[in-house]
Protein backbone atom coordinates (compact mmCIF):
# COMPACT_ATOMS: atom_id res chain seq x y z
CA UNK A 1 0.00 0.00 0.00
CA UNK A 2 1.38 3.27 -0.72
CA UNK A 3 1.94 5.78 2.07
CA UNK A 4 1.45 8.97 0.24
CA UNK A 5 -2.03 6.96 -1.57
CA UNK A 6 -3.58 6.30 2.07
CA UNK A 7 -5.91 7.92 3.59
CA UNK A 8 -8.12 7.27 6.85
CA UNK A 9 -12.05 8.82 7.13
CA UNK A 10 -14.29 8.35 10.05
CA UNK A 11 -16.78 10.47 11.40
CA UNK A 12 -16.38 12.69 14.72
CA UNK A 13 -17.92 9.31 16.48
CA UNK A 14 -14.52 7.19 15.80
CA UNK A 15 -12.49 9.98 15.01
CA UNK A 16 -10.13 9.26 18.13
CA UNK A 17 -9.46 6.12 16.92
CA UNK A 18 -8.66 7.19 13.44
CA UNK A 19 -6.66 9.91 14.08
CA UNK A 20 -4.46 7.71 16.48
CA UNK A 21 -4.05 4.84 13.56
CA UNK A 22 -3.25 8.29 10.77
CA UNK A 23 -0.66 9.56 12.87
CA UNK A 24 0.76 5.92 13.43
CA UNK A 25 0.65 5.31 9.52
CA UNK A 26 1.58 8.57 8.84
CA UNK A 27 -1.50 8.85 6.66
CA UNK A 28 -3.97 11.45 5.42
CA UNK A 29 -6.80 11.90 8.06
CA UNK A 30 -10.54 12.84 6.24
CA UNK A 31 -13.54 13.62 8.58
CA UNK A 32 -16.61 12.78 7.06
CA UNK A 33 -19.80 15.32 8.36
CA UNK A 34 -22.75 13.79 9.53
CA UNK A 35 -26.08 15.81 9.81
CA UNK A 36 -28.83 13.69 11.04
CA UNK A 37 -32.72 15.29 9.96
CA UNK A 38 -35.88 15.30 11.71
CA UNK A 39 -37.13 11.74 10.67
CA UNK A 40 -33.27 9.82 11.65
CA UNK A 41 -32.07 9.67 8.50
CA UNK A 42 -28.43 10.76 7.55
CA UNK A 43 -26.60 13.25 5.59
CA UNK A 44 -22.75 12.66 5.10
CA UNK A 45 -20.12 14.79 3.20
CA UNK A 46 -16.57 13.89 2.37
CA UNK A 47 -14.09 15.11 0.72
CA UNK A 48 -12.80 13.68 -3.10
CA UNK A 49 -11.10 9.93 -2.45
CA UNK A 50 -10.60 9.86 -6.30
CA UNK A 51 -7.68 7.18 -5.98
CA UNK A 52 -6.96 6.86 -2.92
CA UNK A 53 -6.22 4.09 -0.63
CA UNK A 54 -9.63 4.42 1.77
CA UNK A 55 -9.36 2.85 5.62
CA UNK A 56 -12.72 3.89 6.99
CA UNK A 57 -13.05 3.46 10.83
CA UNK A 58 -16.45 3.04 11.77
CA UNK A 59 -18.16 0.64 14.49
CA UNK A 60 -21.43 0.03 14.22
CA UNK A 61 -22.71 0.09 18.13
CA UNK A 62 -26.35 1.16 19.01
CA UNK A 63 -28.13 2.68 17.22
CA UNK A 64 -26.78 0.23 14.99
CA UNK A 65 -29.22 0.24 11.90
CA UNK A 66 -28.13 4.12 11.59
CA UNK A 67 -24.57 3.46 12.23
CA UNK A 68 -24.65 0.57 9.23
CA UNK A 69 -26.56 2.65 6.65
CA UNK A 70 -23.71 5.65 7.49
CA UNK A 71 -21.06 2.90 6.82
CA UNK A 72 -23.03 2.00 3.84
CA UNK A 73 -22.64 5.56 2.47
CA UNK A 74 -19.56 6.58 3.16
CA UNK A 75 -18.58 3.16 0.89
CA UNK A 76 -20.53 4.39 -1.50
CA UNK A 77 -19.33 7.57 -1.53
CA UNK A 78 -15.71 6.53 -1.64
CA UNK A 79 -16.34 3.76 -4.88
CA UNK A 80 -18.47 6.70 -6.85
CA UNK A 81 -15.40 8.81 -6.26
CA UNK A 82 -13.28 5.69 -7.87
CA UNK A 83 -11.10 5.35 -4.43
CA UNK A 84 -8.56 2.77 -5.59
CA UNK A 85 -8.97 0.69 -2.71
CA UNK A 86 -11.69 0.38 0.25
CA UNK A 87 -10.88 -0.86 3.34
CA UNK A 88 -13.54 -0.84 6.24
CA UNK A 89 -11.99 -1.15 10.44
CA UNK A 90 -15.04 -1.77 11.78
CA UNK A 91 -14.05 -3.01 15.37
CA UNK A 92 -17.62 -3.96 16.58
CA UNK A 93 -19.29 -5.08 13.31
CA UNK A 94 -23.16 -5.23 14.13
CA UNK A 95 -25.77 -8.08 12.85
CA UNK A 96 -22.34 -10.78 12.92
CA UNK A 97 -24.20 -12.68 15.81
CA UNK A 98 -26.97 -13.86 13.54
CA UNK A 99 -24.32 -16.59 11.99
CA UNK A 100 -26.55 -19.52 11.21
CA UNK A 101 -30.69 -20.18 10.97
CA UNK A 102 -31.50 -21.36 14.18
CA UNK A 103 -35.32 -21.06 13.93
CA UNK A 104 -36.92 -22.03 10.35
CA UNK A 105 -37.41 -18.92 8.56
CA UNK A 106 -34.77 -16.92 10.50
CA UNK A 107 -32.76 -14.72 8.55
CA UNK A 108 -28.44 -14.69 8.60
CA UNK A 109 -27.79 -11.16 8.95
CA UNK A 110 -23.84 -11.72 8.89
CA UNK A 111 -24.54 -12.68 5.43
CA UNK A 112 -26.70 -10.04 4.33
CA UNK A 113 -24.25 -7.27 5.72
CA UNK A 114 -21.42 -8.81 3.95
CA UNK A 115 -23.25 -8.55 0.57
CA UNK A 116 -24.79 -5.16 0.65
CA UNK A 117 -21.04 -4.26 1.92
CA UNK A 118 -19.56 -6.37 -1.10
CA UNK A 119 -21.89 -4.94 -3.90
CA UNK A 120 -21.28 -1.50 -2.61
CA UNK A 121 -17.36 -1.76 -3.63
CA UNK A 122 -15.81 -2.92 -0.48
CA UNK A 123 -12.34 -4.78 -0.98
CA UNK A 124 -11.52 -5.47 2.29
CA UNK A 125 -12.94 -5.87 6.09
CA UNK A 126 -11.12 -5.72 8.93
CA UNK A 127 -13.19 -6.70 12.50
CA UNK A 128 -12.01 -7.41 16.11
CA UNK A 129 -12.71 -10.23 17.73
CA UNK A 130 -15.35 -10.99 15.79
CA UNK A 131 -18.53 -13.29 17.61
CA UNK A 132 -17.14 -16.19 15.81
CA UNK A 133 -14.71 -15.50 13.01
CA UNK A 134 -15.30 -18.86 11.43
CA UNK A 135 -18.54 -17.47 9.99
CA UNK A 136 -17.46 -14.45 8.19
CA UNK A 137 -17.06 -16.43 4.42
CA UNK A 138 -17.50 -12.60 2.42
CA UNK A 139 -16.41 -12.18 -1.30
CA UNK A 140 -14.05 -9.90 -0.33
CA UNK A 141 -10.84 -10.15 1.77
CA UNK A 142 -11.96 -10.11 5.52
CA UNK A 143 -9.43 -9.93 9.05
CA UNK A 144 -10.24 -10.57 12.18
CA UNK A 145 -7.77 -9.15 14.54
CA UNK A 146 -7.75 -9.76 18.46
CA UNK A 147 -7.63 -7.82 21.27
CA UNK A 148 -7.08 -10.69 23.76
CA UNK A 149 -3.38 -10.12 24.39
CA UNK A 150 -3.82 -6.57 24.96
CA UNK A 151 -6.35 -7.66 27.50
CA UNK A 152 -4.66 -10.15 28.88
CA UNK A 153 -1.37 -8.04 29.37
CA UNK A 154 -3.53 -5.30 30.97
CA UNK A 155 -4.79 -7.24 33.84
CA UNK A 156 -1.06 -8.57 33.88
CA UNK A 157 0.75 -5.21 34.87
CA UNK A 158 -2.07 -3.96 36.88
CA UNK A 159 -4.28 -6.32 38.67
CA UNK A 160 -2.82 -8.35 41.44
CA UNK A 161 -4.95 -11.93 41.31
CA UNK A 162 -5.20 -14.58 43.65
CA UNK A 163 -4.76 -17.59 41.97
CA UNK A 164 -6.83 -16.83 38.71
CA UNK A 165 -8.94 -18.98 36.79
CA UNK A 166 -10.17 -17.99 33.51
CA UNK A 167 -13.87 -18.88 32.27
CA UNK A 168 -15.28 -18.65 29.10
CA UNK A 169 -18.73 -18.53 29.54
CA UNK A 170 -19.88 -20.54 26.73
CA UNK A 171 -17.96 -22.93 24.62
CA UNK A 172 -18.35 -21.18 21.79
CA UNK A 173 -15.36 -18.41 23.81
CA UNK A 174 -13.48 -21.19 24.80
CA UNK A 175 -10.67 -20.21 21.93
CA UNK A 176 -10.51 -16.80 23.32
CA UNK A 177 -10.22 -17.53 26.52
CA UNK A 178 -7.58 -20.20 25.90
CA UNK A 179 -5.42 -17.09 24.57
CA UNK A 180 -5.90 -15.18 27.20
CA UNK A 181 -5.34 -18.03 29.99
CA UNK A 182 -2.10 -18.46 28.23
CA UNK A 183 -1.15 -14.69 28.77
CA UNK A 184 -1.65 -14.72 32.07
CA UNK A 185 -0.43 -18.33 32.58
CA UNK A 186 -3.52 -19.40 34.43
CA UNK A 187 -6.07 -22.53 34.30
CA UNK A 188 -9.04 -22.05 32.06
CA UNK A 189 -12.88 -23.84 32.27
CA UNK A 190 -16.06 -23.66 30.15
CA UNK A 191 -19.24 -23.26 30.87
CA UNK A 192 -22.26 -24.63 29.32
CA UNK A 193 -24.81 -21.74 28.40
CA UNK A 194 -28.31 -23.12 26.16
CA UNK A 195 -30.54 -20.44 25.07
CA UNK A 196 -34.53 -21.36 24.44
CA UNK A 197 -34.21 -20.49 20.42
CA UNK A 198 -38.00 -18.86 20.90
CA UNK A 199 -37.58 -16.75 23.95
CA UNK A 200 -33.89 -15.93 24.18
CA UNK A 201 -33.42 -17.23 28.01
CA UNK A 202 -30.34 -18.41 28.86
CA UNK A 203 -29.17 -20.77 31.01
CA UNK A 204 -25.24 -21.30 32.18
CA UNK A 205 -23.75 -24.45 34.15
CA UNK A 206 -21.10 -26.28 35.14
CA UNK A 207 -19.52 -28.66 32.10
CA UNK A 208 -17.53 -30.34 35.57
CA UNK A 209 -17.05 -29.42 38.49
CA UNK A 210 -13.91 -27.35 39.58
CA UNK A 211 -12.35 -26.55 42.63
CA UNK A 212 -12.74 -22.76 43.27
CA UNK A 213 -12.79 -21.92 46.31
CA UNK A 214 -11.51 -18.25 46.92
CA UNK A 215 -9.82 -18.45 43.44
CA UNK A 216 -9.93 -15.10 41.66
CA UNK A 217 -12.09 -15.64 38.27
CA UNK A 218 -11.69 -13.84 34.91
CA UNK A 219 -14.83 -14.03 32.76
CA UNK A 220 -13.10 -13.39 29.38
CA UNK A 221 -16.14 -13.05 26.81
CA UNK A 222 -16.49 -11.08 23.35
CA UNK A 223 -18.74 -8.72 24.01
CA UNK A 224 -21.22 -7.67 27.26
CA UNK A 225 -24.74 -6.91 25.72
CA UNK A 226 -27.66 -7.08 28.23
CA UNK A 227 -25.14 -8.48 31.02
CA UNK A 228 -27.43 -11.41 31.31
CA UNK A 229 -24.42 -14.18 29.93
CA UNK A 230 -22.05 -12.67 32.38
CA UNK A 231 -24.53 -12.06 35.77
CA UNK A 232 -25.54 -15.80 35.00
CA UNK A 233 -21.93 -16.50 34.88
CA UNK A 234 -21.12 -14.47 37.96
CA UNK A 235 -24.24 -16.71 39.77
CA UNK A 236 -22.66 -19.69 39.72
CA UNK A 237 -19.27 -18.98 40.19
CA UNK A 238 -20.38 -17.40 43.35
CA UNK A 239 -22.33 -20.57 44.17
CA UNK A 240 -19.40 -22.30 44.44
CA UNK A 241 -17.48 -19.89 46.52
CA UNK A 242 -15.09 -17.91 43.80
CA UNK A 243 -13.02 -15.43 45.58
CA UNK A 244 -13.24 -12.14 43.16
CA UNK A 245 -15.28 -12.15 39.74
CA UNK A 246 -13.68 -9.82 37.03
CA UNK A 247 -14.91 -9.50 33.72
CA UNK A 248 -13.21 -8.84 30.90
CA UNK A 249 -14.52 -8.35 27.07
CA UNK A 250 -13.42 -6.56 23.79
CA UNK A 251 -17.10 -4.76 22.74
CA UNK A 252 -18.83 -3.43 26.11
CA UNK A 253 -22.22 -2.49 25.00
CA UNK A 254 -23.32 -2.15 28.10
CA UNK A 255 -27.17 -1.68 26.89
CA UNK A 256 -29.79 -0.24 29.40
CA UNK A 257 -28.76 -1.00 32.95
CA UNK A 258 -26.55 -3.48 32.01
CA UNK A 259 -24.09 -1.93 33.84
CA UNK A 260 -25.60 -1.57 37.50
CA UNK A 261 -27.33 -5.13 36.85
CA UNK A 262 -23.41 -6.61 36.50
CA UNK A 263 -22.19 -4.52 39.61
CA UNK A 264 -24.84 -5.34 41.70
CA UNK A 265 -24.05 -8.71 41.20
CA UNK A 266 -20.58 -8.56 43.11
CA UNK A 267 -18.53 -8.22 40.00
CA UNK A 268 -15.31 -6.43 40.76
CA UNK A 269 -13.98 -4.89 37.69
CA UNK A 270 -15.56 -4.86 34.20
CA UNK A 271 -12.57 -4.26 31.52
CA UNK A 272 -12.96 -3.60 28.29
CA UNK A 273 -11.57 -2.26 25.09
CA UNK A 274 -12.44 1.30 23.69
CA UNK A 275 -14.22 -0.25 20.54
CA UNK A 276 -17.23 1.43 22.38
CA UNK A 277 -16.82 4.46 24.16
CA UNK A 278 -17.86 3.19 27.94
CA UNK A 279 -16.00 3.93 31.03
CA UNK A 280 -14.51 0.90 31.40
CA UNK A 281 -12.19 1.09 28.02
CA UNK A 282 -8.82 0.12 29.32
CA UNK A 283 -7.35 -0.99 26.50
CA UNK A 284 -6.88 0.97 23.15
CA UNK A 285 -7.00 -0.25 20.17
CA UNK A 286 -5.59 2.00 17.92
CA UNK A 287 -2.45 -0.48 17.98
CA UNK A 288 -4.24 -3.81 17.26
CA UNK A 289 -5.30 -1.94 14.27
CA UNK A 290 -1.87 0.20 13.59
CA UNK A 291 -0.07 -2.82 14.01
CA UNK A 292 -2.10 -5.04 11.16
CA UNK A 293 -1.25 -2.19 8.83
CA UNK A 294 2.25 -1.93 9.82
CA UNK A 295 3.21 -5.36 9.28
CA UNK A 296 1.51 -5.46 5.69
C1 LIG B 1 -22.86 -14.74 22.69
O1 LIG B 1 -22.72 -15.94 22.81
C2 LIG B 1 -21.77 -13.76 23.00
O2 LIG B 1 -20.53 -14.37 23.04
C3 LIG B 1 -22.03 -13.01 24.28
O3 LIG B 1 -21.89 -13.89 25.38
C4 LIG B 1 -23.42 -12.45 24.29
O4 LIG B 1 -23.69 -11.85 23.09
C5 LIG B 1 -23.58 -11.45 25.41
O5 LIG B 1 -24.90 -10.98 25.39
P1 LIG B 1 -25.64 -10.61 26.73
O6 LIG B 1 -24.76 -9.63 27.47
O7 LIG B 1 -26.93 -9.98 26.27
O8 LIG B 1 -25.86 -11.87 27.49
Amino acid sequence: MQKNSTVIISDNRNSSLAKKISLDLHAEYKNTELRIFADGESKIRLDNVTKKNCIIIHSTYPPTDQHLMQLFMIVYKCKKDGASDICIVSPYLAYTRQDKVFVDGEIITINLVGEILASLGTTKLITIDIHNPNTLNYSFETIDLTAIPFLANYMKKNIKLNDPIVVSPDEGGIERAKKFAGIIKANMLSLIKTRDRLTGDISISFSEQHSLKKRDALIVDDMISTGTSIIKATEILKKNNIGDVYVICTHALLLDDAKEKLLKTGIKQIISTNSIPNEFAKVDLSSVISNYFLNQ
